[in-house]
């Protein structure tokens, strides 16, 4: 073979293997797929990259770990596999062959042909925050329904079950489990020996897992091992409704917690019958308050219900209604996205789930054991890059999210923050870096040994402070925490203009000197306060602020330009240094106007020179970037044509079936490859076009 016919030969096999998905895919296909995503811990995926069908692999948790979790249906006494790889040696069943693909914001269906009949398999992961309750409940759908394919009737019935491996990061612990039957059937399996607030391999030591359907006419249970209760089923179309008592390790002969529904003859599309999973805690987070004591959070829905079962069922009768609110919901993000484009809007919608996934609503109980609901606070996890909580240079790039759907949850995470820091145990006089080392302990840093980014959280934390405040008119930040802001605010006066050497959230890249990404952060600061100083009627203040704002700007110019005028360097003086300046998106989403359009205007002429095949790389010391900062840049630059080479650009990577984990904000900008993040709640910053369309026109969240 020549060398050239080798090479054709090659081509040809790889256009194959990147075309492999055999079925419909609507809007694309995403490194992975949202299956059950509402919680830290509730984070079950669909493992995609080049086209694995949900029958192809296991779902797994945002690590990457097994969470057993499988599918069967049974149409005229043969059965077929719809979800998991499950391995059954003494049964016969074929798999299911999937049809289609496709996701919103807030749900991924897959149609697959099981023989003469079609099966439509909707995960619904609600997104509703406007609802703290329902927002804080950590539960998702499944909905599976069945519709004849050949015109002709069927007997149909089908089946779901989990494994014990979600309530554990080590296989070897030993579990126990109850199965409740009433009007919904509940299955509750936990650790023997829980750790409170304790996490292993990022899986809470700590709470139950629930798998529920509601009880109706065929509906059947069984616990038991995985091969015996999937064999039961493949054989027999019903469950035993028996319950396996020997509690024994997650791994050891795999006890799973199945239910099964009759759907009885079918030729139309059946209803669908109803699943639901949750990971639930309690107590859920631990916060150090005055003093040096602790004091343990519970998720704001038990605040509003009565017992956890009646809740249950409560979700799963709902789910006609959730549905209608998911469909409304998605509706209107893909409508606001798609002013942009399709591409954002897929980006947007693939990016939804994620970044509420990292997030949790709590409540703390008076000293009569109430939940006092005006004590709501808000917990992020900083997913996959060290588990801190509340990183204030997390949930800065998240904030369009938030902004967008409502921005009471971006106050709700900002107060543990303050809160904290106003008990004056936080000994430095910049914004602490976050809440605690590793999530769920908000124990703080007493020690003041948290990573230093000083600039970055102080101008991170007033910026977020005064967006807040524009977007929602509600003052009590400013009025409770005015001091804090004003103390972080003379650090910013002090170090803004100069920022000595010092890392930025983009910590991988090291530390630099001048950065002047983190000194255009600060003079915005130092702008928005004295707007937060205007605000509480302090007019001196403002208008010192302002003007010492103004005066950092042409200094800071002729600092940062490069001598031929053609873009900002990466740090002061270094003529062949650039970077991705997406701190003026503050500027921009303010309306502070601090920098002049014609630092903007170059800027923008500027990336159009550096792209990369994936995109502009966040700045000159690498070639990988981010796809957060690239949405801010694309929501600050001065022209529709690069806005869309980082819209496109960013999509191009998430949708270019080379990953496999959930989509890492961290990417490498000549082929795509992913660098280490995953899951994180960053993606929120992919909505920066959706919440500045919403400041300007004023318009309100997203109806659900
Ligand atoms: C499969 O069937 C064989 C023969 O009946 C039996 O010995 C074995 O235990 C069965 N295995 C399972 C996993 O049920
Ligand atoms: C919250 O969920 C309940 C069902 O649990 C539902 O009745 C209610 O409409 C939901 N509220 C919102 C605002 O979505
Ligand atoms: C299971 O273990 C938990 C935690 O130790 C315990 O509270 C519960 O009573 C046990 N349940 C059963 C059914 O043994
Ligand atoms: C479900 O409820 C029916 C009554 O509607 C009852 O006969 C049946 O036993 C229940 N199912 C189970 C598994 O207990
Ligand atoms: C928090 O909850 C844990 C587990 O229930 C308990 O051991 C601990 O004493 C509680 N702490 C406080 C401050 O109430
Ligand atoms: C409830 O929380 C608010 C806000 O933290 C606090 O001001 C109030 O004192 C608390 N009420 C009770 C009864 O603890
Ligand atoms: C930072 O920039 C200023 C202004 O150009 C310069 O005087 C100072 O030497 C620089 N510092 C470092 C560490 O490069
Ligand atoms: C303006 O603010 C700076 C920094 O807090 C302060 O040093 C200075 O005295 C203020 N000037 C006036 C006129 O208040
Ligand atoms: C200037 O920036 C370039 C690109 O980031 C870097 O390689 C170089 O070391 C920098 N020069 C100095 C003197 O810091
Ligand atoms: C932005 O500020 C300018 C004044 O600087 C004002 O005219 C304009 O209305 C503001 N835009 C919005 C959306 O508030």
């Amino acid at each position: 073979m020549s060398p050239l016919a080798s090479l054709t030969t090659i081509l040809t096999f790889i256009s194959v293997v990147c075309a492999a998905t055999s079925w419909t895919t609507t809007p694309f296909n995403p490194a992975a797929i949202p299956l059950a995503v509402r919680s830290p811990y509730l984070s079950a995926w669909l493992a995609q990259g080049a086209g694995n069908a949900l029958n192809d692999v296991w779902p797994t948790f945002w690590t990457g770990a097994i969470v057993g979790w499988a599918g069967f249906i049974n149409v005229d006494g043969e059965s077929y596999v719809f979800l998991g790889d499950p391995d059954v040696p003494n049964a016969s069943f074929q798999k299911a062959v999937q049809k289609s693909f496709e996701f919103t914001s807030t749900q991924s269906v897959f149609v697959l042909s099981a023989g003469p009949v079609d099966l439509t398999a909707t995960f619904l992961s609600p997104v509703e925050p406007s609802d703290l309750a329902n927002q804080s409940f950590p539960f998702s759908y499944l909905a599976l329904s069945a519709a004849s394919n050949d015109g002709q009737p069927h007997a149909v019935q089908v089946y779901t079950d989990i494994s014990a491996e979600w309530v554990s990061g080590d296989d070897s612990l030993t579990v126990n489990w109850t199965t409740t039957v009433g009007d919904t059937i509940t299955h509750q399996v936990q650790l023997e020996d829980q750790t409170v607030f304790g996490e292993v391999n990022d899986r809470i030591q700590q709470g139950s897992a629930f798998h529920s359907t509601l009880n109706s006419t065929g509906t059947t249970f069984q616990t038991g091992q995985d091969v015996v209760v999937r064999a039961q089923f493949i054989q027999n179309g019903v469950l035993a409704n028996t319950q396996d008592t020997d509690f024994r390790a997650v791994s050891d002969d795999w006890p799973v917690f199945a239910l099964a529904h009759d759907l009885g003859t079918i030729s139309a599309a059946s209803d669908p019958v109803i699943f639901s999973i949750g990971h639930v805690r309690d107590p859920a987070v631990e916060y150090l308050i005055a003093n040096d004591a602790t004091q343990n959070r519970s998720l704001f829905f038990w605040s509003q219900i009565s017992t956890l079962d009646d809740a249950i069922t409560t979700f799963l009768q709902d789910f006609p209604n959730a549905l209608a609110r998911a469909d409304a919901f998605d509706a209107q993000v893909n409508a606001d996205a798609s002013q942009i484009s399709s591409n954002y809007a897929g980006l947007v919608a693939l990016s939804i789930r994620q970044g509420f996934g990292a997030i949790e609503i709590t409540l703390s109980k008076d000293a009569s054991g109430q939940f006092n609901t005006s004590d709501i606070m808000a917990f992020l996890k900083e997913i996959s890059s060290d588990g801190n909580v509340n990183t204030v240079d997390v949930i800065f790039p998240t904030w369009p999210l938030l902004l967008y759907t409502n921005p009471a949850i971006g106050k709700y995470l900002l107060i543990p923050l303050f809160a904290y820091q106003a008990t004056g145990q936080y000994p430095n006089a910049w914004a602490v870096h976050d809440m605690g080392a590793s999530y769920p302990k908000a124990l703080g840093h007493n020690d003041g040994n948290d990573e230093p980014m000083p600039l970055e959280e102080s101008g991170n934390m007033v910026i977020m402070t005064l967006s807040h405040f524009q977007r929602t008119g509600d003052n009590s930040i400013i009025t409770t925490y005015f001091d804090l802001l004003d103390q972080w605010t003379q650090f910013l006066i002090t170090d803004a203009l100069i920022p000595e050497n010092q890392i930025s959230t983009d910590d991988f890249a090291g530390s630099l000197a001048n950065q002047t990404n983190l000194a255009i952060k600060g003079i915005v600061g130092i702008k928005a306060m004295a707007e937060i100083a205007s605000i509480v009627g302090d007019t001196a203040r403002s208008s010192n602020y302002s003007s010492i704002s103004a005066s950092y700007v042409p200094q800071w110019q002729q600092f940062a330009t490069s001598s031929d005028g053609k873009h900002l360097t990466l740090s002061y003086g270094n003529d062949s240094s650039w970077g991705l300046s997406y701190n003026m998106f503050a500027d921009v989403l303010l309306n502070t106007s601090v920098f002049p359009a014609s630092v903007y205007d170059m800027q923008t002429a500027w990336y159009e020179t550096v792209v990369n095949e994936f995109g502009v790389p966040l700045d000159t010391r690498h070639t990988y970037t981010k796809s957060d900062w690239q949405s801010w840049t694309a929501a600050l630059v001065t022209s529709t044509t690069v806005r869309d080479i980082f819209i496109n650009s960013v999509f191009k990577y998430a949708a270019d079936e080379e990953n496999s984990q959930p989509l890492g904000d961290w990417y490498e900008t000549l082929n795509g490859d992913v660098e280490g993040f995953k899951a994180r709640p960053v993606v929120g910053g992919h909505l920066a076009l959706l919440a500045l369309q919403a400041v300007r026109t004023q318009t309100a969240m997203p109806a659900v």
